[in-house]
């Protein structure tokens, strides 16, 4: 009797923290600034990301090709102060010091692309294979998985093989589908397996806009209002190829997945309440997100694409949508080709109307009309694009969810970066960022949405693009001025360790200690940077000024000896 009275007191308990719970749970809704202590499910995977001409250097080493970055950084102008991936953060070689970092921080997984035209030099696999090139790929692989960090390879992340550019047009001609098919099955052959997680293309919207239509990315096209469509058309296309060949000659040997890495910023209404907003906000996701998602998961673009692109086409005097249409066997061979979704996230905007009246030039921005605002109390610490606000996040997962079926997620890239004056190693703004930013993919997680890892954006500084090395995105400190590109931990190494080793935020006592913790260490690292000028200098020491010194004793001995011989005679 007792016993079973103390069972019913201990369910009814259970009830009301459960409850209470549930409660607490679902004002984190409303309230925009709540945070959520719990922690994520076992299993779920900690990593960080690169990409390899952001990363790598060797540009020309070792039998590499040229790619379109290659070329366009050697074009004057284009990135700011003219600077190159050439050396970058010389990854090639310091791929083992890096692994050592990844393992010191007890990541699970580490994301990285494979470098096209380092495979493959001429882009055809018909044509050469750079087993050097291969080689590389294999040591890193290799070495992740003896140190327990699991691989998580994309094929594309921006760097097409430059004779591809020059003999096709690139992404505008329908013939990349199959030489990138021939890339990556390549890819399955040799390093299938040992990779059980594949990316085909990372970020096919910058690809598509920043290559094709604004031209400020490789390979610099400027095709207003078709050459972005038509560039995605292919890459949609090449995805969904990849995916089949995977699965009809890998899948049942290898055992692995393969996914698609999409990047998109939160679309909110500027009046939740005016239902103009409202449309204006779902268009500018579907623009962004639904371009690419929705053909792969539901076999078409978004009507809301179509309607748009198509009713401005026809304004403008053309016979046929400026959107590229699939056929009914397109459809449905893209259709479903998803095994995971790559989701890449770093920011939102407030959308409201803006009619763009065709005749003023056709865009992909003009078709979508809409403005896009921010809230200047959002802080921007770095890029000028990248404004905090992390409920975003939590709100662009739950679309996923609802829109595309709960795909099974895997957080691609999410970060922030500083301006390259900012030598601080004390990130206080980057700790804020993955501090809110995972508590809204954890609420997420809670909501129900399938995300089974989260991938910190990036590992180190590297080339930020146009940009070049001016923004700093890394949770490592490089010094790019001193030749070895040495690595010096931010304060944000320590406490996405934290994050990690809790597998979340357990209570409040302890998460609201890490960032005091987590400072203590980077005093001494901003010392130690702060000596590297000094340490570049002994380079040169070694390199100049040693060699100029022994030459010029050299001279002055023989003219010695001269002069002690002239004397004698
Ligand atoms: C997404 C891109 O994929 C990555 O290469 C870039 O560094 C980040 N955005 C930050 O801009």
């Amino acid at each position: 009797m007792l016993q079973r009275c103390i069972l019913r007191t201990y369910h009814v308990l259970a009830l009301v923290l459960c409850v209470s719970a549930r409660e607490d749970f679902d004002w984190t809704k409303n309230e925009k600034t709540s945070f959520y202590y719990s922690t994520f499910p076992t299993g779920f995977s900690w990593g960080a990301g690169s990409s390899a001409y952001q990363t790598e250097g060797a540009w020309n080493i070792d039998g590499k090709g040229m790619s379109i970055w290659d070329a366009f950084t050697r074009k004057k102008g284009k990135i700011f102060l003219n600077d190159t991936g050439d050396t970058s953060c010389d990854g090639y070689n310091k791929f083992k010091d890096d692994i050592t970092l990844m393992k010191d921080m007890k990541l699970n997984h580490y994301r990285f692309s494979i470098s096209w035209p380092r495979i493959l030099p001429s882009g055809l696999k018909s044509e050469h294979i750079n087993e050097k090139g291969i080689k590389y790929y294999e040591d890193l692989i290799n070495m992740l998985l003896d140190n327990k960090i699991t691989p998580i390879v994309i094929l594309y992340h921006w760097d097409l093989p430059q004779l591809l550019q020059e003999k096709y047009g690139g992404w505008q001609n329908v013939t990349m589908v199959n030489y990138f098919n021939d890339f990556a099955n390549l890819c399955f052959e040799r390093f299938g397996h040992k990779v059980k997680y594949w990316i085909t293309f990372n970020n096919p919207w910058s690809i598509a806009v920043e290559g094709y239509e604004t031209g400020e990315h490789a390979p610099g096209m400027k095709l207003k209002g078709t050459g972005a469509y038509k560039a995605a058309h292919h890459i949609i296309k090449a995805h969904a190829k990849v995916w089949h060949t995977y699965d009809m000659q890998w899948r049942s040997k290898q055992k692995g997945m393969v996914g698609i890495s999409l990047t998109a910023d939160w679309g909110e209404p500027v009046d939740i309440s005016n239902q103009r907003d409202i449309e204006a906000a779902e268009r500018y996701i579907q623009f962004y997100l639904g371009w690419f998602a929705t053909p792969i998961f539901n076999g078409d673009y978004p009507q809301v694409m179509k309607d748009y692109i198509g009713r401005k086409s026809g304004q403008q005097g053309l016979g046929a949508s400026r959107l590229p249409v699939f056929s009914p066997q397109e459809k449905s061979y893209i259709k479903g080709t998803c095994d995971f979704l790559g989701l890449g996230h770093f920011t939102t905007r407030y959308i409201t109307p803006k009619n763009y009246p065709s005749g003023l030039g056709d865009s992909y921005f003009a078709d979508r009309d809409l403005a896009e605002l921010v809230d200047p109390k959002w802080p921007d610490p770095g890029s000028e694009w990248l404004y905090s606000v992390p409920w975003g996040f939590r709100r662009m997962l739950n679309f996923v969810k609802t829109q595309y079926g709960n795909p099974m997620v895997y957080v691609t890239e999410n970060g922030v970066s500083e301006k390259m004056v900012c030598t601080d190693l004390c990130d206080d703004w980057r700790m804020q960022y993955f501090k809110d930013y995972i508590n809204e993919m954890l609420k997420a997680v809670k909501d129900g949405v399938n995300v089974k890892g989260y991938t910190a954006w990036s590992l180190l500084d590297n080339f930020e693009w146009d940009e070049g090395f001016s923004e700093r995105f890394g949770l490592y400190y490089v010094d790019f001025s001193n030749k070895n590109k040495p690595r010096y931990p931010k304060a944000s190494v320590q406490f996405y360790k934290r994050i990690i080793s809790s597998n979340g935020f357990p209570n409040q006592r302890e998460v609201e200690s890490w960032k005091r913790k987590s400072v203590e260490t980077c005093a001494s690292s901003n010392q130690l940077l702060a000596a590297d000028p000094l340490i570049g200098h002994m380079e040169m020491v070694s390199e100049i000024v040693i060699p100029t010194v022994c030459t010029l004793c050299i001279l002055l001995s023989a003219v010695f000896l001269m002069f002690l011989l002239r004397g004698r005679i």
